[in-house]
């Protein structure tokens, strides 16, 4: 039975690096059954769909979802962001969002809260573009949430080197850090054979330049997690290796890489494809296929010898594959 994935290429370069994923997991002989998406800020642009929600009712349905990067530039910020990727992750409460990072040398995880923070949306604005203008965006944090994620993070370090560092600001934000301790803390009861450590995020900052050997996972939450996981891309090899995984494990999950849809690059054979291919490496894993994954990892192993054009370097991927 072939996989049923729905494909998102979306703006700029996103749907130049996903049709390299797929061109690579073909060639892994693992078969698809591909439904695609003309989502993003160009069909927006056209008719006004962002994201209804029958389609988000059709996404329930499919084993994976596989997205290339939205957004540009003639879109107001937010509209493409907040109504198709986050509604996205949010509607099929996609709870962990998944980094995976190789610095030289050493490999280590990101674990970011995916559905909650200051990504919920709390806030608003009073007075709007008077001298007595008010705006507020409060940070979400509940038990549930931040349990679940923590949880993951533990398990996961359970299964790799057992450390687990948690990520936070519990020196000035004594609300949510609070939470996000105490549930630590809790959950660490039930793994006594995981090593844990806290930073704040600043600190975490400069470790992630100077010694980012100290970590094996890090869990955090959403807002420090998208900030910590562009500066893990910066860190091991840059962004056009570093990929996602959107998880609600056991449900239809989402895969795409870290970076954005680059349209100051597009058609210029500039864009690496690399994190879309290892975003789709982690979409096999997910979908039980993890032998192609394995071998996907493989051969995009040695990141400085994959050169040439967007589509060299996927063609060079799905030779090794051979
Ligand atoms: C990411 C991106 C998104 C985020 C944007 C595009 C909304 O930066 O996946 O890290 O902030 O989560
Ligand atoms: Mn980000």
């Amino acid at each position: 039975m072939p996989h049923r994935v729905g494909v998102i290429g979306g703006d700029g370069i996103g749907p130049e690096v996903v049709a390299e994923g797929l061109k690579v997991i073909a060639a892994t002989g693992v078969n698809l059954d591909v439904v695609h998406y003309d989502l993003g800020g160009a069909r927006y642009l056209r008719d006004g769909t962002v994201l209804d929600d029958a389609t988000v009712e059709q996404w329930r349905q499919l084993d994976a979802l596989y997205m290339g990067a939205v957004g540009t530039p003639e879109v107001a910020p937010g509209v493409i962001e907040r109504g198709l990727l986050l509604k996205m992750r949010f509607d099929l409460d996609l709870y962990i969002n998944f980094r995976p990072f190789t610095a030289p040398g050493h490999d280590f995880v990101v674990i970011r809260e995916n559905t909650e923070g200051s990504y919920a949306g709390e806030g608003g604005t009073l007075r709007r573009g008077t001298s007595h203008e008010i705006a507020t965006q409060g940070s979400v944090n509940t038990r549930y949430g931040v349990e679940r994620a923590v949880r993951y993070a533990f398990e996961l370090a359970s299964s790799r080197r057992k450390h687990l560092t948690l990520v936070h600001k519990t020196n000035v934000l004594t609300f949510a850090g609070d939470l996000w301790e105490r549930t630590f803390n809790e959950v660490a009861e039930d793994y006594s054979d995981v090593a844990t450590a806290y930073n704040h995020v600043d600190a975490a900052c400069i470790y992630f330049v100077e010694d980012p050997a100290r970590y094996d996972v890090v869990v955090t939450d959403n807002l420090f997690g998208d900030i910590l996981t562009d500066l893990g891309g910066a860190v091991s090899g840059g962004i056009g290796l570093a990929p996602t995984a959107n998880l609600h494990p056991g449900r239809v999950s989402m895969f795409e890489p870290v970076h954005g849809s680059a349209p100051d690059i597009v058609g210029t054979g500039l864009a690496n494809p690399v994190a879309a291919v290892l975003s789709g490496a982690m979409m096999l894993d997910h979908l039980g296929e993890s032998d192609a994954a394995e071998r996907i990892r493989r051969a995009c192993e040695q990141p400085e010898t994959l050169t040439g054009t967007t589509s060299e370097i996927g063609d060079a991927i799905a030779a090794r594959l051979r």
